[in-house]
């Protein structure tokens, strides 16, 4: 059986659907219900946070031209991954892809609930790799404030959250199987924070892709289940009510000694130099 590398899985979507269909045989068992792999549907209202990231001019419309999750830290800043705005996911630079939004308060892609906002300014996080997947976050400015309430508070360096086995909730419109099956609602998978030495194992660096302690952040089951998955990117890991991740990248969804790899929230905080309170970013 070929395995996909993790580098190849850790693309959005748009490509994701391409690297996905080859691994066909190896890929998670799907189950109905899952997000993500291994998890259940949800109400948007549980987590007005959670926003898509869409354009239809560069995805096609059959799911909005959802292509990233993405999470509201403000009313007018959401936080993705870098990843999801580079060359390789949208075919140039972000700036030219005249349509993309942010839908908030819509679980289903295809109803007309909430809003969909244009996106104001697109800051990529210069420290950004591509290759070592290191610094995977941006953050977006929108051109309508969200509705009161929609904002998550971003757990500071040393909140207890980020402690391995603790419970924590991942969210997005990804592949729920790993086999292609993207869901037009949203969905959401109950994962724990795993110990570092969990992803070093997994992620020893070469092909499968390095596991950096400092900025990355283990997730998942140690044998497998749950996970995130292609399309989930730039979402929400949460935790104890704070956000402690975003979905970045990792290797075949949902498979035992293959978790999931976050962008640790903490050290976005540092590089932003905000303070993680709520209205850090306002
Ligand atoms: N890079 C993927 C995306 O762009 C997310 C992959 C997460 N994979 C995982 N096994 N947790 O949507």
């Amino acid at each position: 059986m070929r395995h996909p590398s993790a580098r190849a899985l850790a693309r959005p979507l748009a490509l994701a659907v391409a690297a996905t269909v080859i691994p066909l045989m190896s890929a998670a068992p799907a189950s109905a219900d899952s997000v993500v792999v291994g998890g259940f549907p949800v109400e948007v209202s549980e987590s007005p946070w959670t926003v898509a990231l869409t354009s239809r001019d560069r995805f096609g419309g059959t799911r909005a031209g959802q292509f990233c999750g993405g999470v509201a830290v403000g009313r007018t800043t959401v936080l993705t991954a870098a990843h999801c705005l580079g060359a390789e996911a949208l075919g140039g630079p972000p700036e030219q892809v005249r349509d993309l939004k942010v839908v908030a308060g819509r679980g289903d892609l295809l109803s007309g609930e909430g809003r969909e906002i244009a996106v104001r300014d697109i800051w990529v996080n210069p420290g950004h790799d591509d290759v070592a997947n290191t610094g995977d976050f941006a953050v977006l400015t929108l051109g309508e404030a969200l509705p009161p309430g929609s904002a998550i508070a971003m757990a500071p360096a040393g909140d207890p959250a980020y402690e391995p086995g603790t419970a924590a909730v991942v969210y997005g419109w990804g592949d729920t199987s790993g086999a292609g099956d993207y869901p037009t609602t949203l969905h959401a998978a109950r994962v724990r924070v795993l110990s570092d030495s969990v992803c070093e194992q997994a992620y020893p660096g070469g092909e499968v892709g390095q596991y950096r302690p400092d900025t990355m952040l283990c997730a998942g089951e140690e044998h497998g289940g749950r996970d995130a998955c292609q399309g989930d990117s730039g979402g929400p890991l949460v935790a104890g009510g704070k956000l402690i991740g975003l979905v970045s990248w990792g290797g075949e969804c949902g498979r035992p000694g293959s978790p999931g790899v976050y962008t640790r929230l903490s050290a976005v905080l540092r590089t932003l130099g905000w303070d993680g309170g709520a209205d850090a970013a306002s």
